[in-house]
């Protein structure tokens, strides 16, 4: 049966909510409804376990409702629901700015919260700029991205990102300035890398044409996801990070990591910088920061960023920014238990543990049907098919349908499924959702 022809009608319940990256219309005929989550799994509508093979969205690294987060929520809940941030504090919220930036150290001594990553990401290009005005450099006013970049959705976000179809359907909206490096995802030279591929670190030097091209004293930040997530699972070529950090670093402009998806035990570690040994100047995070259960976002930052704002009248706003919502009292909650949580639970050291495990169990699709690659890193992978001829994307859609319905949520994009179980998986979950996949891979033409 053609997935596309499954239900004729839709379910009228469904109609009002306009629901955000999806087909609406394809959905809505038919929908997969879920109404619970307990560690590793969803419950349907119709009462069937769903293994969740993407955190919810790269975001539940702890596991469904864990009970300390959930607890201190409710704590939370009893006490203070909400208190303004703009001239007024909670504790909740410098509990936990502490609690970040101590774990985090290497000098990023101060956070800004937003409720998002979307909101993390333009926070964090904000930053940039006024630093560069603040130390009297109001030229630099480039920012710049990467081809295949996911930075979220505001006009920020779009403007620096790589993804065509955002770009092109807000094309007359995006900043202006703004230029891009390659992206590092070329399968002719890195197909079935397990962990970092070894050939693309010269990609690092398009940096230097662009300094050319535009001449440093213009640049404000690059922006980069350390594995570009949203793209599919594009993991780092060896010494290309480096490479970048050293080229910022020479021509003053400030590299902003985009951790959204890569912090919080995705990689293994807290961030990128433990993974990686490359330090950026800024890291905006959200998701996994309070393990999805309350949205949150932000921007760490270097002591020397925040005190090149620290001047002037004191009764003067240094940063004309902020949202209603920054460090909202429950998502702080949440952050800080999460946070407890990871370091209480070794769950970085057992993604770190788990990572080859799960480097197997990808590798080992290896040879399926319409498969050009799979990769792997941290508790990371993707497996790349073949495009149908005129159909794009078509096929891996439905291999995710396919495994949905047979137990387990992976994610698709373009010709991609990628895959990002919480930390928690055990062997024998990876070892089943990976055989769910290879199942609904060969049952898809
Ligand atoms: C790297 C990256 N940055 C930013 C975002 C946007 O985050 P949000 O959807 O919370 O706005 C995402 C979302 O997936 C992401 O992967």
């Amino acid at each position: 049966m053609n997935n596309l022809d499954r239900a004729p009608t839709t379910d009228p319940a469904l109609e009002a909510l306009w629901m955000p990256f999806t087909h609406n219309r394809l959905f809505k005929k038919q929908p997969r409804l879920v109404v619970q989550a307990d560690g590793m799994y969803y419950t349907t509508v119709d009462g069937r376990r769903v293994l969740d093979g993407l955190s919810g969205l790269w975001c539940s690294n702890a596991g469904h409702r864990h009970p300390k987060i959930v607890e201190a929520v409710k704590r939370q809940l009893d006490v203070l629901d909400y208190a303004p941030p703009f001239q007024t504090g909670h504790d909740r919220a410098f509990e936990l700015a502490t609690a970040l930036t101590t774990t985090v150290g290497r000098g990023f001594d101060h956070v800004f919260f937003a409720n998002s990553g979307s909101e993390a990401v333009d926070t964090a290009l904000k930053i940039a700029l006024a630093y560069h005005r603040a130390r009297g450099e109001a030229s630099r006013f480039r920012l710049l991205g990467r081809a295949k970049g996911y930075h979220g959705v505001g006009f920020g976000g779009i403007s620096v990102g790589g993804m065509v179809a955002n770009r092109k359907a807000f094309a007359s909206a995006l900043l202006p300035g703004v230029d891009h490096l390659p992206h590092t995802h070329d399968l002719a030279h890195m197909a079935y890398s397990r962990g970092q591929p070894t050939w693309g670190a010269h990609l690092a030097d398009e940096l230097e044409r662009l300094v050319q091209l535009h001449d440093a004293s213009t640049i404000a930040a690059l922006i980069i996801e350390p594995m570009q997530g949203s793209a599919g699972v594009i993991v780092p070529p060896l010494g290309y990070l480096e490479r970048i950090r050293e080229l910022c670093a020479h021509h003053g402009i400030l590299l902003i990591f985009d951790e959204v998806i890569t912090g919080f035990g995705r990689m293994g570690s807290l961030f990128s910088a433990d993974r990686f040994g490359v330090v950026p100047d800024l890291i905006a995070f959200a998701k996994g920061v309070t393990s999805g259960v309350v949205p949150l976002g932000g921007v760490l930052v270097k002591t020397a960023i925040y005190d090149a704002f620290m001047t002037g009248p004191e009764h003067l706003v240094e940063f004309f920014h902020g949202y209603t919502y920054s460090g909202h009292p429950l998502a702080c909650a949440a952050g800080v238990a999460a946070l407890e949580v990871y370091q209480q639970e070794g769950l970085f050291e057992r993604a770190r543990a788990l990572e080859p495990v799960l480097a197997d169990a990808i590798h080992s699709l290896r040879g399926e049907p319409h498969v050009i690659d799979t990769r792997n890193l941290g508790l990371a992978a993707a497996v790349e098919f073949e495009p149908r001829a005129g159909a794009a994307s078509l096929r891996a859609m439905e291999i995710f349908h396919h495994c949905f319905d047979h137990g387990a949520m992976v994610r698709y994009t373009g010709d991609i499924i990628a895959i990002g179980p919480a930390l928690i998986i055990s062997e024998t979950q990876i070892a089943q959702l990976i055989d769910l996949v290879r199942t609904a891979i060969r049952a898809t033409p």
